[in-house]
């Protein structure tokens, strides 16, 4: 029964689209089929977004004002493609966790900040898609625009070293940063360039679902936690981030002008380990 509340709905659902730019609605579900990140071989993680398939059969809703009987004899899909209505469909597409391919797929050949006109490289992340630990530093240095990764450079050679100590393996962590562009002479990156920029980090994070976010540093922990103090005070303590949790401390290009400090990332890092070896809870 298609009740006048409905036929608004549907109504305002095609000007919607139409407004979009999208004029035909396809009359047989078609299957949108995504190819999944890599999994690394004896990852433990359980979320499986491999082939996901959405059938799209409401939207063979006619164009036009079809009578009820028109649209009762046209040719319906086969039951098990019923099970979304386009409502339904919209829904999932949005709710569905992105990869991170599609959140680099969207990046692009990115110029939405300054920061373009002068880079090599765009750098986006390195590291394990399912990791369970994501480092978020500040933005590309000389070395990390050259390459086109994040870390590679003096600062990152004492972040191999230090997660070496504490027995993490890089390759078993996702490492990016606030901004993907080198800024100019290893500045801050501004806040229109952060601006620009950390809504795809964030997407990174989400695609990646960690349980434990490293802040390196006062830049990221302003852009991903929001807090602004001084570093050294809000460094070594975790921090509530969504369904995850956060840490920071200090960036290690600060240890390299503070050899003194390499301690803080030390000891911060090995509360890094001593959670991740907390079990996960079943629902996790
Ligand atoms: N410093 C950062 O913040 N990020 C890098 O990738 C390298 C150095």
């Amino acid at each position: 029964m298609i009740t006048d509340g409905l036929k608004d709905e549907i109504a305002a659902w095609l000007e919607f689209y139409h407004d979009l730019g999208i004029e035909e609605f396809c009359p047989y579900p078609r299957a949108v089929t995504e190819q999944a990140d890599f999994q690394p071989s004896g990852s433990n993680r359980s979320v499986e977004r491999e082939a996901e398939t959405v059938p799209m059969t409401e939207a063979s809703l006619p164009r036009s004002s079809a009578s009820s009987e028109q649209a009762a004899a046209a040719p319906r899909p086969p039951a098990a493609a019923r099970s979304l209505s386009l409502f339904e469909a919209e829904a999932a597409r949005r709710d569905r966790c992105e990869t991170l391919n599609e959140v680099r797929e969207d990046l692009g050949d990115c110029h939405r900040c300054k920061l373009a006109a002068g880079r090599k490289h765009i750098v986006f992340g390195q590291g394990d898609p399912r990791a369970e630990l994501v480092f978020v530093g500040e933005g590309p240095g000389a070395d990390e625009d050259e390459q086109g990764l994040p870390f590679v450079g003096r600062a990152g050679q004492l972040l191999n070293r230090v997660l070496h100590e504490v027995g993490i393996r890089r390759e078993d962590v996702y490492i990016c940063n606030v901004v993907k562009c080198r800024p100019p002479g290893n500045r801050t990156p501004e806040r229109d360039e952060v601006e620009a920029c950390s809504p795809f980090l964030f997407r990174q994070i989400e695609a990646i679902q960690p349980r434990l976010v490293c802040c390196l540093g006062a830049p990221a922990v302003k852009t991903v936690l929001g807090l602004k103090e001084g570093i050294l005070k809000l460094r070594g303590r975790f921090y509530d981030f969504g369904a995850a949790k956060a840490l920071a401390t200090v960036h290690p290009a600060y240890v390299l002008r503070n050899p003194r400090e390499e301690r803080i990332l030390r000891e911060d890092f090995a509360k890094i380990k001593a959670f991740l070896r907390q079990p996960t809870s079943p629902a996790s």
